[in-house]
């Protein structure tokens, strides 16, 4: 008789506010600043399946996007998955060969690292299978260890503060606000003709050696103290500008690291130059960037249109991408095979 386990979990893409960028090196993941941010809507969803079975002679692990080709992947992209795989093994005495599907409800390329989402549903499916059991705090710490630090916020929904802690234990995520709190949307500006980027955890690693980036560790604090107040007064006015500065701090690391990380393209800077003025012309919005040179636009929900208007007329967008707040990471009982 063959001996199975089987987990399934969906978890949802998040945009930081605040962002974390540098960490204090090693398996762990360990932030050197506290970050804040919003998890995005349903269609920003991974769907994990995690089945362990005797039958099995080797790990697999296979992704795809819903409506698109499934594709098993090697290497390092697999290593990160099964290296996360190999601390549940361990913890429950297990050690039979492993698959793993996961689909995300978004193509790549659209602005939204799938990394966030995966990993928490990774996780989430891994520890159903194996029958382990934690709390929304330490599953977020179990997450953490996944490498994509940011997946370890996808575990809560809402709004939602990665508190940096100093060891693995008080290294944490935790919701400040539910999604009903407040009616922000994330709007992607799609811009990429899709360059070569590089990856996040290179960004992270080139930091913590820039001579400027101790400064950033300074100003965090404040910020993170700004945004949270702004979010849980839902003050849009206090929020944007501390938003966007953020952003251009992360991307001005990038820029003076060595080698240079250059994110941004032409159409990057067109959108850093018309947002702030849409906001002085009364349409409240602000600008963030990730590790790419997409531009997500948050606005409340009542500017969205007004927004989207603003952006078509500026002649830059390959696509836009709306998102409101959405829900954390949960287990599901339609296992993908
Ligand atoms: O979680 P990672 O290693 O993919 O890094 C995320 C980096 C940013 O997206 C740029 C910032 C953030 O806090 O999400």
């Amino acid at each position: 008789m063959s001996n199975e386990w089987v987990g399934s979990a969906e978890a949802r893409a998040n945009i930081a506010l605040t962002k974390y960028w540098g960490n204090k090196g090693g398996a762990e993941t360990l932030a050197n600043n506290d970050s804040i941010s919003m998890t995005l809507g349903d269609e920003c969803v991974a769907r994990t399946t995690v089945r362990f079975s005797s039958e099995y002679v080797r790990d697999r692990v296979v992704l795809g996007f819903e409506g698109g080709e499934d594709v098993e992947v090697a290497g390092l992209k697999k290593d990160r998955v099964v290296d996360q795989i190999n601390r549940f093994r361990e913890m429950a005495g297990v050690d039979l060969c492993v698959r793993v599907l996961s689909h995300t409800s978004f193509p790549e390329g659209v602005g939204i690292a799938s990394s966030a989402a995966g990993f928490s549903a990774l996780t989430l499916a891994t520890c159903e299978a194996l029958g382990l059991k934690f709390d929304k705090k330490q599953l977020s710490i179990q997450t953490r260890w996944a490498g994509s630090g940011s997946a370890c916020r996808s575990v809560f929904g809402g709004f939602v503060r990665w508190r940096a802690g100093e060891t693995s234990e008080t290294s944490y995520a935790e919701q400040i606000a539910p999604s009903d709190h407040w009616a922000l949307r994330d709007i992607v500006v799609g811009v990429s003709r899709g360059e070569k980027k590089v990856s996040s955890l290179e960004g992270h690693r080139r930091a913590v050696k820039n001579p400027h980036y101790r400064q950033r560790l300074e100003l965090m604090p404040g910020r993170n103290t700004q945004v949270e107040s702004a979010i849980l007064t839902r003050d849009f006015e206090m929020l944007a500008p501390v938003v966007e500065e953020d952003a251009r701090d992360l991307h001005a690391i990038a820029l003076t690291s060595n080698p240079p990380i250059i994110y941004w393209n032409g159409a990057t800077l067109d959108l850093m130059r018309a947002v702030p003025e849409w906001r002085d012309e009364g349409v409240p919005c602000c600008y963030t960037m990730d590790a790419g040179p997409n531009v997500h636009i948050i606005c409340e929900a009542e500017y969205e249109e007004e927004v989207l208007h603003r952006v078509s007329g500026l002649g830059v967008a390959r696509f836009t991408f709306v998102n409101g707040p959405g829900e954390g990471a949960r287990v599901v009982d339609d296992h993908l095979f």
